[in-house]
Formats: structure tokens, sequence, C-alpha cells
């Protein structure tokens, strides 16, 4: 049975691959439908977001597929960007524009603390969905640092840590991030109803 990531973010796929034991799964990902149309992310919440991938892409290929939706909240922001992290500076997408107007916002701001959420869903070839979660807390800094990663990861320091997600090796990264601890739960909960596909 194939399992397909329904991502066409490398930088996402190449975390889950890194992270998530698969098991001996036939796994592909959304780079190899390029035949099914990028699933519109306008659920409110991130479960409501990973479902809705998780699903349609499922229900597209007629395989089971996992897909993640992630994002960055800002206490002192009220929760923002959160679900429209992706596209906080409006369109078309950028990381640049996005952590610039992170950085515009968050301006005089004493209260750094902040997030990233990350919500997992699998989906059944009929669209039947589970979702788990995970959370990694640290705060925002006040000037880009370090070139690994993506997204957010130059302006946010995990607990416990004085360097970016940017700075940190991809390894660190994958140990202790929203998506790995969102993965790990995936593992525990998922692992042996996908060993047994
Ligand atoms: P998506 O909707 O799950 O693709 O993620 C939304 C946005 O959240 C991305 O475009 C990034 O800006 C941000 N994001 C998600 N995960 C990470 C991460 O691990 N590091 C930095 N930014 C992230």
């Amino acid at each position: 049975m194939k399992l397909v990531i329904a991502t066409r973010n490398a930088h996402k796929l190449e975390e889950i691959q890194a992270i998530f034991d698969f098991q001996g799964l036939d796994v592909q990902s959304a780079f190899d439908f390029p035949e099914i149309p990028d699933v519109v992310e306008d659920a409110d919440t991130f479960v409501g977001n990973a479902s809705k991938k998780a699903v349609e892409v499922a229900k597209a290929t007629g395989c089971w597929a996992l897909a993640d939706d992630s994002g960055l909240e800002v206490n002192a922001l009220e929760g923002a960007p959160g679900v429209y992290s992706a596209r906080y500076a409006g369109e078309p997408c950028s990381y640049e524009k996005n952590n610039e107007k992170l950085l515009h916002e968050l301006s005089g701001v004493k209260n750094r603390s902040a997030r990233f959420r990350t919500v997992i869903a699998l989906s059944d070839p009929e669209g039947h969905v589970k979702t788990v979660e995970g959370i990694c807390p640290g705060k925002i800094i006040d000037e880009l640092r370090g070139t690994h990663g993506f997204g957010y990861d130059p302006l946010f320091v995990p607990e416990g840590y004085e360097q970016t997600f940017a700075e940190l090796d991809a390894s660190v990264k994958n140990k202790i991030s929203h998506r790995a601890r969102a993965l790990r739960a995936a593992q525990d909960a998922w692992g042996k109803l996908l060993s047994s596909l």
C-alpha cells in the first residue's frame, strides 16, 4: 500500500522523511502526482487545513495520505500569524517579506514569546481522517540569524537554546521542532496501523 505525503514543500518533505519511520511502506509525495491541483488552505484552524490536505490527496490518489499544517503563534500578536503564517505579508508568499513584517509588528515589543505548532493529519483512501499535534515554544529575536531551514527559522530561538532554528544543525531541529514532536505523536498513535497496511 502506498502512503502519499501531501506536500510540495521540499524542506518539509525532507524533515518528515528524516523524522518519521515509515517501516517499509511505499512512500511517495505530492511531487509524484503533478496532475493533482494544490489544495486550497482556506480553513481557519491547523486541524482544518491539515485534514483538508490529507483527505483531498487521499481521495485523488486512492492511497493513504499524511499532511502537515504548521505556523507560528506570537503571544504579543494574539496568536498571529497563526494559520496565516505562509501568507502573513500577502500574496505572492515570500519568507523574506513575512520575516520583515514580523520584525516590524514586534518593533519595540518586549514580550517576544512564541511557539510553532504543527498538526499532522492521516487520511485513509475514503477520507476518514485523524490528527495529532506538536508544539515547540521559544522566542522571536530582533534580527535574522542563520541560513538553514525555511520560513521564520532565522527569527525563532527555541526554548533552552541560544541559536535560531536557522543556525542550529538540521539534526537538532529535527529532534526538538514542532514537526518532530507532532511526527513522534503520529508514530506513537499510528505506527502499528501503518505497518499493517
Ligand atoms: P504550512 O501551511 O504548513 O505550509 O506552513 C505555513 C507557514 O508556516 C510556512 O510558510 C512557514 O512560513 C511557516 N512554518 C511552518 N513550519 C515552519 C518551520 O519549521 N520553520 C519556519 N517556519 C515554518
